[in-house]
């Protein structure tokens, strides 16, 4: 603790704000020695074994979704953040690339919703990834490419589509949940105590080098009493864990390419934040594309996770090379609820526009300049 300010940590008025901007820093770059890092092997004084529940998921069950016996994964909890579990990179060693594919080529399609909808024509963003993946197979030029789609892309919605305007979900706004990341989420909350979650909402974000996601609380779905769950592929990124008011002073952590967060309980309403992308820390873990490009993955019968071409093996590794995504999936109704016949009326009221609810990933300064000014649309509308 040494390193940072001790007002900063001490809380006041905007100790969150202070250490998202501290770490957010490029010139000169923040002291990380504070940041937890769950794939090292003592991780922190603050960090405890988890317990996971027994015998809920089998280990064909496992290998089905790409994910290693619940017994080998390694889990722990955050002393002062019941109900936070953060399990490090359950992946087998092969599945990422999978997970990967799909958050790029396959869930940015219709009838999923995206970024690049809300000012292109159904038509123009019919195949994102057929449409970019030749500059993203090709080794570099050394020219300057034009930005293709998939750079272009920030955020795609599953399920009931988050709208990022009014800051709900809604029954008309409703396409079917992905069944393999249905399936991945059950298997990963059953183990954490939680039977009979059901994925109906998700929410990608794509980040690049620069980007960052202000403080916020994911607050809108109707039933708190089941878990958020959260997916990180690609490159690292500095996560913030805060209290239940935004000026709590937040935890840092690291999330690496294939690990998975729970907020469930007290936990599932504190405010979080990502101020930073990073490279992997040296001789730590590297991007899914590096661990796990080459591993060839055994198929379970019934499997969801399928190879990879060669070709889109090629793409995703140069995405996550430079790219994170971030995949959180969330349950919104609770059993036999339904939404009311309005949106809901209570709704957090935050200064700030970047800062509140669920928000959109910014991209360095002219990102955040935009999120400011528009409710449309922060990350690319400059671009497109
Ligand atoms: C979110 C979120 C964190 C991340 O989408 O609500 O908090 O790691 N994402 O990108
Ligand atoms: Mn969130």
């Amino acid at each position: 603790m040494a390193k940072m300010a001790a007002s900063m940590v001490e809380g006041g008025e905007d100790a969150f704000r202070k250490i998202f901007k501290f770490y957010k820093r490029r010139n000169p770059p923040p002291d990380f020695s504070d940041v937890i890092d769950f794939s090292k092997r003592a991780p922190s004084d603050q960090v405890v074994p988890a317990a996971l529940g027994p015998g809920g998921v089998s280990d064909v069950e496992a290998a089905r979704v790409g994910l290693q016996p619940v017994r080998d994964w390694r889990a722990f909890g955050l002393q002062g953040y019941p109900g936070f579990m953060f399990i490090s990179n359950p992946f087998l060693p092969g599945s990422q690339p999978s997970w990967v594919r799909q958050c790029l080529k396959i869930y940015p399609r219709k009838p999923n919703v995206c970024n690049l909808d809300m000012h292109m024509s159904p038509s123009d963003t019919q195949d994102i990834w057929d449409k970019s993946v030749h500059g993203l197979s090709c080794p570099p030029s050394g020219k300057t490419q034009p930005k293709t789609l998939l750079d272009r892309l920030r955020w795609v919605t599953l399920g009931y589509h988050y709208n990022w305007d009014t800051k709900t979900y809604s029954a008309n706004h409703h396409t079917p949940f992905p069944a393999d990341l249905h399936s991945l989420s059950s298997q990963i909350a059953s183990a954490c105590g939680f039977p009979g979650f059901n994925a109906e909402a998700g929410i990608l974000n794509y980040y690049r080098s620069d980007s960052s996601l202000g403080i916020h609380v994911d607050e809108s779905e109707l039933d708190h009493s089941r878990p958020l769950l959260s997916f990180s592929f690609g490159t690292s990124a500095i996560f913030l864990l805060g209290g239940t008011r935004r000026q709590d002073p937040p935890t840092a952590m690291y999330m690496h390419s294939g690990d998975v967060m729970v907020m469930s309980g007290q936990s599932r309403l504190l405010y979080h934040a990502v101020p930073r992308i990073v490279a992997a820390p040296q001789g730590g873990p590297v991007s899914a594309s590096e661990t796990d490009g080459c591993g060839p993955l055994s198929q379970e019968d019934g499997s969801v996770v399928e190879p990879l071409s060669e070709q889109d093996r090629a793409a995703c590794s140069r995405y996550t090379h430079s790219s994170r995504v971030n995949v959180t999936v969330r349950q919104v109704l609770g059993p036999g609820q339904s939404f009311p016949e309005t949106p809901s009326s209570h709704q957090r009221t935050d200064a700030e526009q970047t800062e509140g609810r669920h928000g959109r990933p910014a991209d360095g300064e002219r990102g955040k300049r935009r999120r400011r000014s528009s409710s449309c649309d922060s990350v690319d509308t400059a671009e497109t």
